[in-house]
């Protein structure tokens, strides 16, 4: 394991200051969910929702087809990339299936999932299905990959992950030629998880990649973040990183992989909350419905910086997607 250095541990007058300022963001900010109500309410496109928490079968149906874009705008000069304190990013998460409160669920999430003994089904159109068990995976070679997270409400995050690539494992199972899409599923146990009984979603928590996204070699499997176990809260035992993507795809507490045919339904678009779609590539020039997604807060700092094309990866990735002046790759 890497030791955390010190100098990458939050000073504790900043994690206060951060605690002082969600705090003070009050309600709305225990309200803001993924998808939801953004935390970047001075930049909308239109007027904010109410901050009232709706009812998942009672959102609004999607967005009116846009306008295509223009042109693919190039990637802004920004700053280097400094680590988000490992206090931040283990403190302040999504976790739907424990809270929408990011610290509760972090907490809760902590508490009360066993994270071992673990199994992952792969299985669908493959060769080779298979069970395996996470201490199998856990001796895959691990690596390190520091990598910005972009929320789609509107915070990011950069994250030293450990872990190994996706592809790794689907080579295990040899897809078949038919399989085209990979679809993932999040553990879903009621007994372990508060938010299933207390909230109206289409649980299990579901999301899918292209095979090609899948194979590409950023997409991630992480195991750890900055050199410990992954925490409970974060995803453990194991999650999907896909970095050029909004966070909501990168689900967490794998325990289930198929390979597919068509395109799986992911847990937001059979929520029918009119958000973002399968791909949901980030693209600062495509807002969401409800507010802007031109720039980020990165969490741990006041100051926002511009939203990149593809997270700032649109050098390896955007050759995964043709015509980019089509808005469909961003929702
Ligand atoms: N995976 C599951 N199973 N449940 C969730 O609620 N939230 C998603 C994603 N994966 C979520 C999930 C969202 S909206 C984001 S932004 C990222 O996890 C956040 O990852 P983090 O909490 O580790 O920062």
């Amino acid at each position: 394991m890497i030791p955390i250095r010190a100098s990458e541990i939050t000073p504790e007058h900043i994690y206060l200051s951060r605690r002082k300022f969600m705090v003070g963001l009050g309600a709305a900010a225990l309200l803001a969910a993924c998808g939801r109500l953004a935390e970047t309410p001075e930049l909308p496109v239109e007027e904010l929702d109410s901050p009232t928490m709706p009812d998942a079968t009672t959102l609004p149906e999607g967005t009116a087809a846009p306008e295509p874009l223009s042109t693919p705008r190039p990637t802004p000069t920004v700053k280097p990339d400094v680590k988000t304190a490992f206090d931040a990013v283990t403190g302040y998460v999504n976790y739907y299936e424990f809270s929408l409160d990011k610290e509760a669920a972090a907490v809760l999430a902590d508490e009360s999932l066993q994270v071992s003994p673990w199994t992952v089904t792969v299985g669908g159109l493959v060769n080779k299905p298979r069970v395996f068990d996470i201490e199998e995976l856990l001796k895959f070679e691990q690596e390190e990959r520091v990598y910005r997270m972009r929320c789609v409400e509107g915070w990011s995050m950069v994250i030293p992950w450990l872990g190994f690539p996706l592809s790794r494992l689907l080579k295990e199972v040899e897809p078949l030629s038919n399989a085209k899409y990979v679809r993932f599923q999040t553990l879903a146990d009621p007994d372990q998880m508060p938010g299933l009984a207390e909230m109206t979603f289409p649980w299990p928590y579901i999301e899918g990649l292209r095979l090609d996204e899948a194979m590409h070699d950023l997409t991630l499997i992480a195991t750890g973040l900055y050199g410990w176990s992954l925490r409970p809260s974060n995803g453990a035992p194991l999650r999907l990183v896909v970095p050029w993507k909004y966070g909501f795809k990168s689900l967490k507490s794998i325990v289930r992989i198929d390979l597919v045919e068509e395109q799986p339904t992911t847990f937001w678009m059979a929520s029918g909350a009119g958000e973002y779609g399968f791909w949901a590539n980030v693209n600062p020039e495509v807002p969401h419905r409800r507010w802007s997604q031109a720039t980020e807060r990165r969490i741990g700092e006041t100051r926002r910086i511009p939203t990149l094309l593809f997270n700032g990866y649109a050098e390896e990735v955007a050759d995964l997607y043709p015509d980019l002046t089509n808005r469909d790759w961003f929702f």
